[in-house]
């Protein structure tokens, strides 16, 4: 197989990996990628506007590929899935319409209310709303203040806050640059993020994980695209994927099919495990960054066979999905000045930086023939074990032999698990 992978991230080296793994993958090429990546596949470095669907249709006919997976948003919001399809491409994540359930945040509370699936109580607040008006919805909704950007922001249009001035301050951000705000109900709980494939109604859950969005330890700082997730969740029921699944993933999969914007790629759902158990706090429309990374990396069944069965319709013959046993932990090391002004071009040593297995390139590229960064999130180290305190340990070895002038991670990605600091209600 021929296959075609969109993105630059960490997700993208960690599918590419995944899909380089696989027997029946003939042919990687990636755009626009990374030099990092140049030993997994061909880099198409020029094609970097991903969100142009005719830009990205050139490259497609130019590869020939037989397989396209779209790793960002934005791409798939764009509609570059559509364009891709209407080639008769085979291609992994949904059209533009159905891409809406993360590209309008109003979309998905309307696909949740008609499929009956728990999330938090929302008003959008348009941009243009009188003071008043924001007042009025601010006294409605909190503290805790949930304010949200509806439109793609990477993650990092949040703004979870018990200070009113701040939630204030945030909803007038977004509204300056013309989008509207959803105001939510806070939903608390412990997160999980649970990925399913989705192709029409037939669901199949990845292992779930759960990320850590703020910038710094004890969930402090701002929110971040997150800073380091872990897999599988030692604190959830046995019960708990399933019950996500048939609470969540598949009343939503169905809906999409109901309204005639079937589903077909990747459905994440963010949620918070509460008393009354799951609740959706967000949807996306791709594998989620940096969970990925842990996840795929305990994937034992092929990826490319997976990806392809979703992009073909053919997701309900797939055996099930087998991975390997233990834990995985992804520890995101940043750079200075990251979420809000990420320095870049600073040299990057680390005797690991060659090696998939443990660490994956976020954002980095080489000058000089040295590698550099050249993003927030710079690299992704994954450390596995067979618990997950061997799978910090070995991920915080690799971290301590990293050298890049003023950049951070977090000290504590899975320690609330690992010491079973989390439980949940029900
Ligand atoms: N991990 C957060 C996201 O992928 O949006």
């Amino acid at each position: 197989m021929r296959i075609l992978v969109i993105g630059s991230g960490g997700r993208e080296h960690a599918i590419l990996k995944g899909l380089a793994a696989d027997p029946a993958t003939t042919d990687l090429h990636v755009a626009p990628g990374s030099p990092a990546f140049a030993s997994l596949a061909t880099v198409h470095a020029d094609y970097k506007e991903v969100a142009d669907p005719a830009r990205m249709l050139e490259l497609a006919r130019d590869v020939n590929p037989d397989l396209v997976v779209v790793g960002p948003e934005v791409p798939l919001v764009a509609g570059v899935a559509d364009a891709l399809r209407a080639e008769g491409i085979a291609v992994f994540g949904p059209n533009a319409d159905a891409a809406q359930i993360e590209g309008s945040k109003a979309f998905a509370k309307e696909v949740m209310e008609a499929a009956g699936v728990a999330t938090a109580r929302a008003q959008t607040v348009p941009a243009g709303a009188s003071d008043d008006d924001i007042e009025h919805a601010l006294d409605y909704f909190g503290p805790m203040y949930v304010v949200k950007d509806d439109g793609l922001a990477g993650g990092k249009g949040v703004v979870v806050t018990p200070d009113r001035a701040e939630a204030r301050q945030h909803i007038h951000l977004v509204h300056a640059a013309g989008n509207p705000v959803l105001l939510e109900s806070f939903l608390d709980g412990p997160e999980v993020s649970l990925f399913c494939l989705v192709d029409g109604e037939t669901v199949v859950p990845l292992l779930p994980a759960q990320d850590h969005k703020r910038a710094y330890d004890n969930d402090e700082g701002p929110n971040t695209g997150g800073m380091g997730a872990y897999t599988p969740l030692p604190w959830l029921p046995a019960e708990g994927v399933e019950r996500i699944v048939r609470e969540v993933c598949e009343p939503v999969a169905k809906e999409m099919v109901k309204r005639g914007t079937p589903y077909s790629g990747l459905l994440y759902a963010g949620l918070a495990w509460g008393v009354a158990g799951p609740s959706v706090v967000e949807f996306n429309c791709r594998f989620g960054d940096p969970e990925t990374q842990p996840v795929l990396s305990l994937l034992k069944t092929p990826l490319a066979g997976v990806l392809n069965a979703v992009a073909t319709g053919t997701l309900d013959e797939l055996p099930p999905l087998e991975w390997e046993d233990g834990y995985a932990v992804t520890v995101v090391l940043a750079a200075a000045n990251y979420p809000a002004d990420p320095r870049k071009g600073d040299a990057i040593t680390s005797p690991d930086l060659a090696d998939a297995d443990k660490i994956l390139h976020a954002g980095t590229s080489v000058k000089d023939a040295e590698v550099i960064s050249n993003g927030g999130r710079v690299l992704n180290v994954i450390g596995k074990g067979e618990s997950l305190s061997e799978a910090r340990a070995a991920a915080y070895d690799v971290l301590n032999n990293i050298e890049l002038a003023d950049s951070f991670y977090r000290n504590d990605i899975g320690q609330a698990a690992e010491e079973g600091r989390i439980s949940i209600d029900s």
